[in-house]
């Protein structure tokens, strides 16, 4: 008798990543200097502070860390919330308000398990998300025992879903809303009037909305409005809201997995709850280091002006063509160029240049699947490159 697997795990999709390996498989790249622009994983230099940090706490690796995290880090993103969305000083309690996560990944996943009951009105507990979405709301709903819903996020509504297009019967099984701002893979931002709607729908709903805030601190000009800042205008009051931020992007650390969440206290102590039985924890020196991170904006600024310069590029390059906008937040290029799938081929056969076809972030044949989603995380010169190549083979 083969091992008992849980059935739910056969409903998860293989990762785009490997969707890709696969449509690649076969091809060989065009040019001897391949370029990788289909994973978001950021590539500019962390931090020196990181490896002084690690190294000064390096007696710590022989202690277990505490799951809720040292006093010292919660306060330290407490007050970057703080400073981030001029928030009033008492508004996030680093003892009941924030909890570390492991990278926002393992946190955005876990959370499902936390909120999920069995049945919501009677049937499967609903889980909404927007289309295109980061595959790991997907997996947690799955997982957690509830179906997904997918909010279709258009060009033409600005990437964000529609609030009014959600019957009542929906919100009345929804327990989770995942929203992404800066959006993965549109770069689409929620403005303070969008969140505050759908933060009293989610009240109104019972239902938590979990906020993925990864992005916050990679954009051009605007910082992007955050959900914390809609809830301070709402009364600060953080009931039914939970908002993620990674040092991934923000501190191009993206092996160092820290993050935190920071919202409903009430949810947040269940969390933890089951976090100290089954939780990842972040090892003392690494939380130290990210208490560093976390206290400094300077290397944040150093990281944008890299991004930025990366943009004005990408506009020389390729205005004009392919539907290419700035986006209002985060590191990648959403470019219409057809067939995404298409395109990915032709571009890693002829060009070299790897990237990521829309539809592998999306549910099914929605206008993702006309879409390239291109990671600006290589050097400068690689990304013109890059570009210049793309330009040229999708011409
Ligand atoms: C939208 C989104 N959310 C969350 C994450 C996870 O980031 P981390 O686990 O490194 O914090 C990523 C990483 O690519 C992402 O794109």
């Amino acid at each position: 008798m083969p091992a008992p697997i849980n059935p739910r795990l056969a409903r998860l999709d293989d990762y785009p990543f490997r969707r890709l390996d696969r449509l690649l498989d076969g091809l060989s790249p065009a040019s001897d200097r391949p370029i990788v622009m289909s994973i978001g994983e950021p590539r500019h230099r962390p931090p020196p502070i990181v490896a002084e940090t690690l190294q000064r706490h390096a007696s710590e690796w022989g202690r277990y860390p505490p799951t809720r995290g040292t006093d010292a880090l919660r306060t330290a993103c407490a007050e970057w919330l703080t400073r981030r969305y001029r928030l009033p000083e008492a508004m996030i309690d680093p003892g009941r308000h924030v909890l570390p996560v492991g990278g926002t990944r393992e946190g955005l996943f876990a959370v499902a398990l936390a909120a999920m009951p069995e049945t919501r009105g009677g049937r499967a507990p609903l889980v909404l998300m927007p289309d295109p979405f980061y595959q790991v709301y997907r997996g947690a709903a799955v997982v957690a025992g509830a179906e997904p819903v997918f909010l279709p996020c258009t060009r033409a509504g600005g990437f964000l879903p529609d609030l009014d297009a959600i019957p009542d019967g929906v919100w009345e099984r929804t327990v989770l809303f995942y929203l992404c701002s800066p959006a993965n893979p549109q770069g689409a931002v929620a403005d303070r009037q969008y969140l505050a709607r759908l933060i009293a729908r989610v009240r109104s709903a019972g239902a938590l909305l979990v906020m993925d805030e990864c992005y916050a601190e990679i954009y051009s000009e605007v910082p992007p409005v955050g959900v914390l800042e809609a809830v301070r205008e709402l009364g600060g009051e953080l009931a039914n809201v939970v908002s993620f931020h990674s040092l991934s992007k923000r501190s191009n650390v993206p092996g160092l997995r820290s993050g935190f969440v920071a919202g409903d206290a009430v949810f947040l102590e269940a969390f933890l709850r089951m976090r100290t039985y089954g939780g990842g924890q972040q090892p003392l020196p690494v939380q130290a280091a990210a208490t560093e991170l976390w206290r400094d904006d300077a290397h944040v600024e150093e990281n944008r002006a890299l991004y930025r310069r990366k943009f004005e590029a990408a506009a020389d390059i390729l205005d004009g063509r392919f539907g290419f906008f700035l986006p209002a937040g985060g590191f990648f290029l959403w470019l219409e160029v057809g067939d995404g799938e298409q395109a990915a081929r032709n571009l890693w056969g002829t060009a070299g240049v790897k990237v990521m076809p829309g539809g592998y972030l999306a549910s099914e044949a929605g206008e993702a699947v006309r879409h390239i989603r291109v990671a600006l995380v290589p050097p400068i010169d690689v990304v013109r490159t890059g570009l210049e190549r793309l330009a040229e083979a999708l011409g």
